[in-house]
């Protein structure tokens, strides 16, 4: 039931997937779950798919007043019309898998719409043990360095492998998303924390860059289409090194309070500092993002907080809009970012919609 294979279409062979990509541009934690729901509202995806990360990631995503955090799934979850895919970039942590997919199937009916490619790689219980006992980066404990390692070391297991799977298995991956006629790959963490372009070993075990969503897929560069980038306005980073972000004591817990910023996954608080400006353009810059969503600028505005970093220099503004003005006219400057939105936490959240 609901398996791609028996949605397949006849179409013109010429007619290629149109892949949007959405990734973060700092460390994680920006938002993207609700980005990402708010495109789907605006670009009509007929399937989010994950194109790395396993349950270390953590997007929450307010619906009305409620609050839902999902890890392994993606923001497909709000929309009936739209299937969601975990690629052959992931590992899946099998029993959180499907408590998950238990838990939102129960109020937004999942059947027939979850999918996980069979080659995707498994987090064993031994791999979480082995994190137990050594995290010198401040992992999140999930098994996930453990998990990459063996699918690398080619001694993995994988979701073909394993029989609670069965119902959510693709196979034929390439001819499978060719059913579908417009795709979000979403990454998971933030750019920042990628196994090549990080502060190696403050990184996680996978690639966040966009083009990883081809090479993992098995699709034709040439099916890209536009490149989303979501950051914050200020920075936070969750492990162990204390080099990669940074503000004053003071202010950087002013702003994890007012920001609520501990981990989704772990707890944990994160680390607070003022934007890297420098390290925005350059993201931008190596992503390739065509369109960018800065996240929390309500955040700031309660506390009258308005620094950044750039170039090696602290910046300090009065107000909201000279801030977002420096920032607005300097990744303008400097990047082929076309277009650049501010958008609010809880309240101001960013409706696509409102920008057509
Ligand atoms: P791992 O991915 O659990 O191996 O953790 C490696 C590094 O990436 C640690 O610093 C984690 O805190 C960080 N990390 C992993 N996933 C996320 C995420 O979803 N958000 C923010 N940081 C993450
Ligand atoms: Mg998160």
């Amino acid at each position: 039931m609901g398996r791609l294979v028996q949605r397949k279409r006849l179409k013109d062979k010429n007619k290629m997937v149109k892949v949007d990509v959405l990734c973060d541009v700092q460390f994680g934690d920006c938002g993207k779950g609700k980005v990402s729901k708010s495109l789907i509202a605006r670009n009509k995806y007929d399937a989010v798919a994950k194109y790395n990360g396993g349950s270390n990631a953590g997007h929450a995503v307010w619906v009305g007043d409620k609050k839902y955090t999902a890890h392994q799934l993606t923001s497909g979850i709000y929309y009936s019309d739209c299937d969601i895919v975990i690629g052959p970039g992931c590992v899946v942590n099998v029993e959180k898998f499907l408590k998950e997919f238990n838990d939102f199937d129960k109020e937004f009916d999942l059947a027939g719409r979850v999918f996980i490619c069979d080659n995707v790689h498994i987090v064993t219980e031994d791999h979480i043990e082995q994190e137990t006992k050594e995290s010198k980066i401040g992992t999140t404990r999930q098994g996930i360095g453990p998990a990459y390692s063996d699918k690398y070391r080619r001694t993995g297991l994988r979701a073909k492998d394993v029989p609670e799977l069965a119902p959510f298995l693709l196979s034929r991956w390439m001819g499978d998303i060719e059913s579908y006629d417009n795709v979000l790959m979403e990454g998971s963490q933030g750019f920042w924390l990628d196994i090549d372009h990080g502060a190696y070993p403050y990184v996680t075990s996978s690639h966040i860059h966009p083009a990883h969503a081809f090479t993992t897929f098995g699709l034709p560069i040439q099916s890209l289409g536009k490149v989303y980038g979501v950051g914050k306005v200020y920075e936070t980073y969750v492990g162990t090194s204390d080099d990669i972000v940074k503000a004053t004591l003071d202010d950087e817990e002013l702003i994890r309070k007012a920001g609520s910023e501990y981990g989704e996954t772990t707890g944990r608080p994160r680390k607070v500092g003022y934007l890297d400006l420098s390290k925005l353009i350059t993201a931008c810059n190596m992503i390739g993002v065509d369109s960018l969503v800065l996240n929390k600028m309500d955040i700031l505005e309660e506390l009258n907080i308005y620094k950044l970093w750039f170039e090696g220099l602290l910046y300090e503004f009065n107000y909201a809009s000279e801030f977002e003005t420096f920032v607005r006219s300097h990744i303008e400057e400097n990047t082929d970012v076309e277009e650049i939105f501010f958008s609010g936490n809880k309240e101001k959240v960013i409706e696509y919609e409102d920008y057509e």
